[in-house]
């Protein structure tokens, strides 16, 4: 098999697809006869590539001498058709047959339609040849109308079956088990409504600035690079209505239509940490949005009123990314005490589990009552780690299984949400923090609620 990852001098080749490639290896995943080539555009050998991402690599790879022989590095301008021959000619004389090929796109949107195309030219991916498959990374596009014609432009060529779009939220254990939470047990069937949940709230907070990600990142901002995939996909998991059977499709179908029914609120902050516009690559005056707060609502009857609060952002205080349901309060008749809500935490990082706030009786002989927690850490129970969410992702696609990955129609409703609030933006300027609490607070102050629990922290 051939694992061919374009835009290979990258973040992402080091910090994720190497080390998921790893793993799947010695976890004997991937066949003996295995190769990935590593495309940019820098002049290395393969040896000094090599050495250079394992130096980049963090982590222990204790087998690493045993790995590195199937890896191989290959310069070529890929914005350039006429440089495909050569790296066809190249692949076909590796020694060894490598008739299974995955084709790995990791590079900025914009080049998506130009490799795709090159690679079909050249028949290095043929239309029904299910050995042959391509992989984007996210955003599949840079808005509706390119991700449109990026999809026509494969979809002329090639087989919907063949083209895998990645959403690595959805590799992650925590976003699988959403589905089970909801719909494996009763207790949650019936109070999943706004009946009873008064307010959901998804987050993902990083430390990280853009490094040295800024060319890519200055034409996305959070919108496009957090929300309108990972944030979408955990919103359409958390609201979707029943499927009608464990099937990929129907689920994907209850998913897209959560997507088509939201309807934004006018409350949505935009921000961007202070010292983005002196990055690398990044626009002098530069009004990207490093950092949203969004409000939104679903009308469907089972949404009726619940705010959802999507926040994400860089240069935060934690690195974090879970889901907090917080339910009504209940007709309580104790005086004493100091009950809380209830509330249900779905925990994606960095800690992987579920906790249940209630409200029980004070330890004492007064009729007190207090809050407590049901707590089940995912990884503690479960013998192993949870499989990284690339090497899940990476795995199904060699096993042609393309349930965990984002079809068409969710896209597409993605970016008609995206593309809407962009033009209302404008080029309205982010408000400038300097840490985590500045803009937690001015979302607080439209929103009215504190964006966290603070018992959690
Ligand atoms: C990527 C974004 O898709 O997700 C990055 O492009 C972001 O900007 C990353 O840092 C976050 O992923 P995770 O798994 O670390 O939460």
């Amino acid at each position: 098999m051939l694992f061919t990852i374009f835009g290979a001098t990258g973040d992402l080749t080091t910090k994720k697809l190497i080390p998921a490639l790893y793993n799947l290896y010695f976890e004997e995943e991937m066949p003996e006869n295995f190769k990935v080539i590593n495309i940019g555009r820098r002049a290395y050998t393969s040896e000094a590539f090599v050495d250079e991402i394992r130096e980049k690599m963090s982590g222990d790879y204790p087998r690493w001498e045993a790995f590195k022989k199937h890896l191989l590095y290959f310069q070529m301008d890929f914005s350039n058709s006429e440089a495909y021959p050569d790296f066809k000619k190249f692949v076909e004389d590796l020694p060894g047959q490598y008739r299974n090929r995955i084709f790995y796109l990791a590079t900025a949107p914009r080049f998506f339609p130009i490799i795709a195309q090159a690679l079909i030219q050249c028949k290095m991916i043929r239309r029904d040849d299910f050995r042959e498959k391509i992989v984007f990374e996210k955003p599949f596009g840079e808005d509706l109308a390119s991700a449109k014609a990026y999809n026509r432009l494969l979809l002329e060529a090639i087989d919907e079956s063949q083209v895998f779009r990645i959403d690595h939220y959805l590799g992650k254990e925590m976003l699988q088990n959403i589905l089970m939470v909801r719909f494996a047990n009763k207790i949650f069937e019936n109070i999943w409504n706004s009946e009873s949940i008064e307010s959901v709230k998804i987050y993902a907070m990083e430390t990280e600035s853009v490094k040295q990600r800024g060319g890519y990142y200055d034409h996305s901002g959070a919108l496009k690079d957090m929300v309108q995939n990972h944030l979408f996909q955990t919103l359409s998991l958390v609201a979707m209505e029943p499927p009608g059977g464990l099937n990929d499709n129907l689920i994907k179908d209850e998913k897209v239509a959560v997507l088509d029914r939201v309807r934004v609120s006018d409350e949505v902050i935009y921000g961007q940490y202070a010292g983005y516009q002196n990055e690398k690559g990044i626009a002098p005056a530069s009004t990207t949005e490093t950092f949203v707060g969004l409000k939104l609502y679903i009308d469907t009857p089972r949404w009726k009123e619940t705010p959802f609060y999507l926040v994400t952002g860089k240069m935060m205080s934690k690195k974090r990314a879970g889901i907090e349901i917080t339910f009504k309060d209940a007709t309580c008749f104790f005086e004493k005490g100091m009950p809380k809500k209830n509330k249900l935490f779905i925990e994606i990082f960095p800690r992987e589990g579920l906790v249940l706030q209630f409200n029980g009786k004070a330890p004492g002989l007064a009729a007190y009552t207090m809050p407590m927690k049901l707590d089940y850490c995912h990884l503690c129970n479960v013998v192993g780690n949870s499989p990284e969410a690339y090497e899940k992702l990476i795995s199904d696609v060699v096993h042609n299984d393309a349930s965990l990955f984002t079809r068409w129609d969710e896209i597409e409703s993605s970016w008609r949400i995206i593309d809407a609030m962009i033009e209302k933006k404008g080029l309205s300027k982010p408000v400038i923090y300097g840490s985590e609490s500045e803009i937690l607070s001015e979302c607080e102050k439209r929103w009215k609620e504190p964006v966290f629990d603070e018992d959690m922290d």
